[in-house]
């Protein structure tokens, strides 16, 4: 999302958004919206409760004069993790909500959006700027849980024996494949972080300079076909590959292959938003953890990006790719243009850590990125179930080196 000055500009772009989120609820049952499959994911029902929350919490409460919240608990229920907001219901226990009901929720964001059209109705010169600030942060917000949705619903389908496809109607797009192009840039010092007028999140800021050394990037992701070589060649068996935690981890939960593969040898399906399908072996390869992506890298003789080589070299390209907008919701072979955004986010080599003067947002939206500046790893680029428009090279987005839910995967670079 962009800043928008213009009130008609503000209030297009939140019913469009609010819309957006609702149309990727459409092919769910209701049944479908109270799963839970593991702790990291959340219902779909308590998603888009918690997105209105957000703009009820944050804009409404404190903006609009005379604002009732539209029930006096939903607040407890639908608080992910602002403490300094209140208490909340556990993470863990999000699919246990069998009320409020889907109705509800929707009745829930229905009084939302009605109090916020009255809201961005209303500006004036005392409110204006913050209100506008924190519209553009609830959009983002927004943006960022239809990207967990689609990610909780594939994960919640994956453990149907049923396997049941989100849906059939997804483009399907399959390519020829090419060996990767290995792109050379020089040592320096460079910038890195957000710069100029545009959204970012405060985990962006402040830019600041580095010193790099030369370095290299393929110019694509690793493909399917790549990793299966990796496998047959015994990489899930051969300690000297593997970072310690990730070791004891593919010991302990069994990996051998990535999430939503099944079958051996050279027969392999995948789980898909679209149900199952065979492996296509020139599709990147998906739903890595950082440690089997680092693993991979370090059989092929090279490593992972670090987050400043990756970003240098995503400012330098085009800001287009396959994001959800594409409709396939699974990432496609290379394109001779190259592979830089969407698709798949790329691991990165670079603890998730504050910038130098960082400062995180003034009162409780300082816990919106800033509380989680540890144990985590770097991400960029952005996926095939990112809005268009919502991520951009400095864009840091995160997750701990075990998960593999997300849209994620990987691409090599070298010394030079
Ligand atoms: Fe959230």
């Amino acid at each position: 999302m962009t800043p928008q000055n213009d009130e008609a500009d503000c209030i297009e772009a939140y019913r469009r958004t609010r819309a957006h989120t609702e149309w990727i609820c459409s092919p769910l049952e209701t049944d479908d919206y109270q799963l839970q499959s593991i702790v990291e994911t959340s219902p779909p029902k308590w998603h888009i409760a918690h997105v209105s929350w957000f703009f009820e919490t944050f804009l409404l409460a404190p903006f609009l004069p005379g604002y009732r919240p539209f029930h006096p608990r939903f607040a407890f229920l639908f608080n992910s993790y602002y403490e300094t907001v209140g208490n909340m219901h556990p993470r863990a226990k999000r699919g246990l909500l069998s009320r409020p009901t889907v109705e509800t929720v929707y009745d829930y964001r229905t009084h939302v959006d009605k109090h916020m059209l009255t809201l961005l109705s209303s500006l004036h010169d005392g409110n204006r700027d913050e209100v506008l600030f924190r519209l553009q942060l609830g959009l983002n917000h927004e943006q960022q849980h239809q990207e967990l949705l689609w990610m909780d619903i594939k994960h919640n389908f994956s453990l149907n024996p049923l396997a049941p496809a989100y849906r059939t109607d997804l483009k399907v797009q399959a390519g020829a494949g090419r060996p990767a192009r290995w792109l050379d840039y020089e040592e320096g010092i460079r910038q890195i972080g957000a710069a100029g007028e545009g959204f970012h999140f405060d985990n962006e800021t402040p830019r600041h300079r580095v010193l790099l050394n030369a370095w290299r990037l393929a110019d694509r992701l690793v493909t399917n076909s790549e990793y299966l070589g990796f496998m047959q060649d015994g990489g899930y068996d051969d300690p000297r590959l593997w970072l310690a935690d990730g070791w004891h981890l593919i010991r302990q939960q069994n990996w051998r292959h990535p999430l939503y593969w099944s079958g051996s040898g050279s027969d392999w399906q995948e789980f898909t938003l679209g149900g199952m399908r065979s492996l296509d072996p020139q599709q990147p390869v998906c739903h890595l953890s950082c440690y089997e992506a680092d693993a991979y890298a370090r059989w092929a003789g090279k490593r992972l990006p670090t987050e400043a080589e990756l970003e240098c070299a995503l400012a330098a390209q085009p800001l287009k790719g396959n994001f959800a907008d594409s409709d396939r919701l699974q990432p496609a072979p290379a394109t001779d243009e190259g592979q830089w955004y969407g698709d798949l986010w790329n691991w990165t080599s670079t603890p998730y850590g504050a910038y130098p003067g960082f400062k995180p947002l003034q009162g409780s939206m300082g816990e919106y990125n800033g509380k989680f500046m540890a144990n985590q790893m770097v991400l960029k680029g952005g996926c095939c179930v990112t809005p268009a428009g919502h991520t951009r090279a400095s864009y840091r987005n995160f997750y701990y080196p075990h998960d593999r839910w997300a849209f994620s995967g990987l691409r090599l670079a070298d010394d030079a």
